[in-house]
């Protein structure tokens, strides 16, 4: 969690300085005066990278060398980053070089919320599994740990099938990567049982059209039903060896919760969409502060977009209740009795 931050020269902020709270907090402004790319800053100092561009170079103020975002964490730790177009990316955390990004994402847990969320159920398993992996990775600290050997393991394999070597070669990695693999899928089925129990009451309440509606797990283990994964990548490597990479595995993986025997991608209205991700993204966040007993960072781009003001009301009582950081963005906002709220007015990059 933050309790200081301050940007320079990023997209339209020259310079700003913020004293967040630890509840919510609320940035609004019209549109392009600086609330995403207030996100973004966060959201680049928390994962070293953006949500909006891969090039770095495009968040730089135009005619300036460099970017930079510091902040102060609520444990005083001191983080900075800097991107400059000769020198490029620079990150420091506790007065020293980052030299993992895991190391600043195990300091500064952070989930972003993008205004087009409801997109979740329309974009590829990969997004659905990054979700849940965060959480996995922020509650479960032997998944990181199953996750780096399997994911080391499998580009060795794939440099195998891709150098066509012989197969007798290509199978030693098998068991190995199987038996990360069994442990990694048996993890997110437990993390998702539990998600499932929290989500379901908290869904409830931010979408009370669903209560009492019956919600279940569907999880695809990414192989060949009724087989082990050892057996599936055994079964497929001919396959494998066309294709020149493993295609069976926990990296293929995907998962949902089904509402009364149906797909939400095929029942729920965008707005429902939009709730169902934030769900999803809130008991994560609360799981995590369970075990870590530290609060996490959660970025919500316009509240407004899809959420009527019942919904969005809804969302903030929920926000008022969680031990979360929150940095909520809106153009006008007009719900009232928000609690534990701190609002903050931006105006052309800077603040009101
Ligand atoms: N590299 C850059 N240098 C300077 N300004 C930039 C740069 N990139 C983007 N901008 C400008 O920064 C402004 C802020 O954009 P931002 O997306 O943060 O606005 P916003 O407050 O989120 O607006 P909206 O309500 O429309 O979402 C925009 O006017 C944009 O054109
Ligand atoms: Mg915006």
């Amino acid at each position: 969690m933050l309790t200081q931050l301050t940007v320079s020269n990023l997209r339209n902020i020259t310079e700003l300085t913020l004293e967040p709270i630890s509840g919510i907090n609320l940035i609004l402004g019209d549109n392009g005066s600086g609330k995403t790319s207030l996100l973004e800053a966060i959201h680049l100092l928390a994962m070293g990278r953006s949500f909006r561009t891969r090039s770095l170079k495009n968040a730089i103020q135009f005619d300036q060398p460099q970017f930079q975002v510091i902040a102060r964490t609520s444990a005083d730790i001191p983080v900075g980053l800097q991107y400059n177009k000769n020198s490029g990316l620079k990150i420091r955390l506790n007065s020293a070089p980052v030299k993992r990004l895991s190391e600043l994402a195990m300091q500064l847990p952070l989930q972003f919320v993008p205004a087009n969320c409801h997109q979740f159920f329309e974009q590829g398993p990969r997004y659905r599994r990054q979700l849940l992996d965060w959480g996995l990775f922020h509650v479960e600290p032997r998944f990181n740990s199953h996750w780096q050997a399997y994911k080391k393991i499998l580009q060795q394999r794939n440099a195998a099938l891709r150098k066509h070597k012989p197969i007798s070669e290509i199978q030693l990695w098998d068991a190995h990567l199987a038996s990360h693999g069994e442990a990694i899928t048996s993890l997110r089925k437990q993390q998702l049982e539990k998600v499932l129990k929290q989500f379901s009451v908290l869904f409830a309440r931010l979408c009370p059209e669903y209560r009492g509606a019956d919600f279940t797990l569907k999880y695809r283990n990414g192989w060949l039903k009724g087989s082990t994964l050892e057996q599936a990548i055994s079964a497929s490597i001919e396959r494998d060896k066309q294709l020149g990479y493993t295609r069976s595995g926990s990296h293929a993986a995907d998962w949902s919760f089904k509402i009364n025997d149906a797909d939400p991608v095929e029942m729920f209205s965008r707005g429902q969409q939009k709730l169902f991700f934030l769900a999803l993204c809130m008991v994560q966040a609360k799981m995590a502060e369970d075990s870590n007993h530290d609060r996490s960072i959660l970025l919500l781009d316009d509240i407004s977009s899809e959420l009527d003001l019942k919904h969005q009301q809804n969302v903030m009582n929920e926000l008022a209740q969680l031990p979360v950081q929150t940095f909520v963005t809106a153009t006008n906002f007009e719900v009232s009795n928000i609690e534990k709220a701190e609002m903050f007015h931006v105006e052309r990059g800077g603040l009101r």
